[in-house]
């Protein structure tokens, strides 16, 4: 990666309301396999075989399984300084404000505190059918996990695929990128409507808008500059505050 242009440190530098949205390709450096990498397989499923409700009602203790071996991953992973710039970011900035569609939980962990986890945490848990909800802690559990409450299944809070985004989140997302001055790309090929159409809001709105990527995204072609390279080095390049 080459010494970054002038014109992109100095829309960075003067920045006043951040907003970054992140994928799976900011925790890949962590050793965390993407979703549509070559790695993004567990048996011979795809992730959208597996993280959907009906395959969830078809066979829980399969998809459990599958879950408490990404758990596994996600525990014994360690941030990235990819993850550490953008926390450091929250006080670099007036304002800055995190969406991240990932739940591996490396975000939080590397001290990321304004933070939207739009698509859920892989270490929390709901019940199916009443309210009761948790975070699940490093000890093994039988399979299915059963809630305390009301003896349903409980299943992991995550958003899967077919499922709605809430709405109330969505909108406070919405508010944050209209008014933000500079906007992050990092990391996510650009399949998932939703991101993309908050990414979409904020450069609508005016935002400057800096993709960061290895490759080419659905969003590179919209954005102001698409940096390609790894998330954690060009990241690094852009604290220049
Ligand atoms: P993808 O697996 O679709 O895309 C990962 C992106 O990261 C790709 O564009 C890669 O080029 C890029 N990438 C890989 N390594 C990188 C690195 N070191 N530095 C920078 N970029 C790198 O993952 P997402 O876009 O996050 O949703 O997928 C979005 C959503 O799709 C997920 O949150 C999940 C899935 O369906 C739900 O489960 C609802």
């Amino acid at each position: 990666m080459q010494a970054l242009d002038e014109n992109i440190l100095e829309k960075c530098r003067s920045a006043k309301r951040v907003v970054a949205i992140t994928g799976a390709g900011i925790s890949a450096e962590s050793g965390i396999p993407t979703f549509r990498g070559k790695d993004g397989y567990w048996k011979s499923y795809r992730a959208e075989d597996l993280a959907n409700f009906e395959s969830f009602q078809k066979n829980p203790i399969l998809v459990w399984e599958w879950y408490q071996i990404r758990m596994e991953i996600c525990r014994k992973a360690e941030p990235n300084p990819g993850h550490l710039a953008i926390a450091k970011m929250e006080s670099l900035y007036p304002e800055f404000h995190l969406i991240t569609q990932n739940v591996d939980n490396l975000h939080p962990r590397a001290g990321s505190k304004n933070i939207t986890e739009l698509h859920g945490n892989i270490f929390t848990t709901r019940c199916t059918k009443c309210t009761y909800n948790s975070t699940l802690g490093s000890d093994s559990f039988p399979l299915p996990p059963i809630c305390p409450n009301c003896n349903s299944i409980l299943r992991p809070n995550i958003l899967w695929f077919g499922e709605s985004y809430d709405i109330k989140v969505l909108d406070d997302c919405i508010q944050k990128l209209r008014s933000a001055d500079l906007l992050l790309i990092i990391g996510t090929s650009g399949q998932v409507t939703v991101p993309v159409y908050l990414a979409e809001e904020a450069i609508q709105s005016g935002a400057y808008s800096i993709e960061i990527n290895l490759d080419r995204s659905t969003l590179s072609k919209k954005v102001n500059v698409h940096l390609q390279g790894s998330a954690s080095e060009v990241l690094q390049l852009l604290m220049v505050k």
